[in-house]
């Protein structure tokens, strides 16, 4: 981080109580030119659909709506914070009561079938006969979607539905390496060996975030290239559906924290921040980066850093600063799943600052 957003950050805690964020839905626009830059040309279509449980803040989805992106809900309260929008719709769900599946269909979002008791609520549920649908698909043994041999003998009773299933779907899981996601295509693409007359491929998420590409010394170009040579030749004719989540937003959002209190131990010293796992959860994958805003302390040494939560667990990262009492540390990308994820254990929820 650069000493004049180090300095522009400090000046916002100025106004703003700690811990606060900075959103900047720019970035996601951004990231989104990128995606879409970088996947031109690889399908007869493409569709990028954000994943909104990633980031739901509505800045965010107001500015990826204005680049016509499309969105992905999973519940209820998803599908209503882009109702407005009219952008393509995915509808992904296990467990999805009657009013989300006639929510879904009255924003004629694409309803994804995770199992035939599913399949039998949409059929019930929709005036629509055939309804367009699509499958989710599982390569390994995690619940959801069908397995590829299922999914084939269930096939004439979804016609009996009254679905019709033009779309086959498959999520690698978030935060992949380009191997990892190599091993997904490839299932992909065996399965569609077998499956040929299919509208449209949803690949699901999957990509990390820029920073997690620069560390690892990839980019969007590796994850491009393997669905190229996979499945270039069967994309030519077909719709390609991108539900990016972590990509678009995990760079977009900072938090500035401050330190409340420094220990010296006789080993280790430790900064207690007023922001712990509370806010920035291990279980969000997210590459965090500490810096430190200030730095009123005597010498340099090296901190453990830690939360206000009463749990021994509530420890998140390290810094070499010269830390003291009052200074702020800046925490980059928590764009993505940080904020749906943050607990209101013991403290409320961070203020957001939108910064367009
Ligand atoms: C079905 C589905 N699509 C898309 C995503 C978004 O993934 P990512 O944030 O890795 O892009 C997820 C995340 O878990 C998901 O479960």
């Amino acid at each position: 981080m650069n000493p004049r957003d180090k300095a522009w950050l400090a000046e916002m805690a100025i106004s703003h109580p700690t811990p606060f964020g900075v959103l900047f839905p720019r970035v996601a626009q951004a990231r989104y030119f990128e995606l879409v830059d970088s996947f031109r040309g690889v399908a007869k279509t493409l569709h990028v659909c954000y994943s909104v449980k990633t980031n739901p803040n509505t800045a965010i989805l107001n500015v990826l709506n204005k680049m016509e992106s499309g969105f992905e809900c999973v519940s209820l309260r998803e599908l209503h914070a882009v109702s407005s929008f009219s952008t393509p719709k995915i509808f992904n769900s296990c467990a999805s009561s009657d009013k989300e599946i006639q929510e879904a269909l009255s924003q004629n979002a694409f309803i994804i079938l995770d199992s035939l008791s599913h399949a039998e609520q949409v059929s019930r549920l929709s005036e629509k006969k055939p309804l367009n649908v699509g499958v989710r698909i599982r390569f390994d043994s995690h619940r959801f979607g069908f397995s590829p041999s299922e999914i084939k003998s269930l096939l004439p009773r979804f016609i009996e539905l009254g679905l019709n299933v033009t779309l086959v779907h498959a999520h690698p899981g978030t935060n992949c390496s380009v191997s990892q996601y190599c091993t997904f295509v490839s299932h992909v693409a065996v399965f569609l060996e077998d499956f040929p007359n299919v509208h449209a491929v949803d690949l699901g998420g999957g990509f990390p975030g820029k920073t997690t590409l620069v560390e690892r010394k990839e980019g969007l170009d590796s994850y491009v290239k393997i669905i190229r040579e996979q499945l270039g030749s069967y994309l030519k004719t077909c719709a390609l559906y991108l539900e990016s989540g972590r990509f678009l937003v995990e760079d977009s959002l900072i938090f500035v924290s401050k330190i409340m209190h420094v220990k010296k131990g006789e080993e280790q010293s430790f900064a207690l921040l007023d922001a712990g796992i509370n806010v920035l959860p291990r279980i969000s994958m997210s590459p965090f980066r500490f810096f430190a805003l200030s730095e009123t302390g005597e010498k340099k040494e090296h901190f453990r850093l830690g939360g206000p939560l009463m749990f021994g667990s509530d420890e998140f990262g390290q810094i070499h600063a010269k830390l003291g009492k009052g200074d702020l540390i800046a925490v980059e990308n928590v764009g993505a799943y940080c904020m749906e994820m943050a607990w209101t254990l013991s403290r409320e929820l961070p203020k957001i600052v939108v910064v367009e």
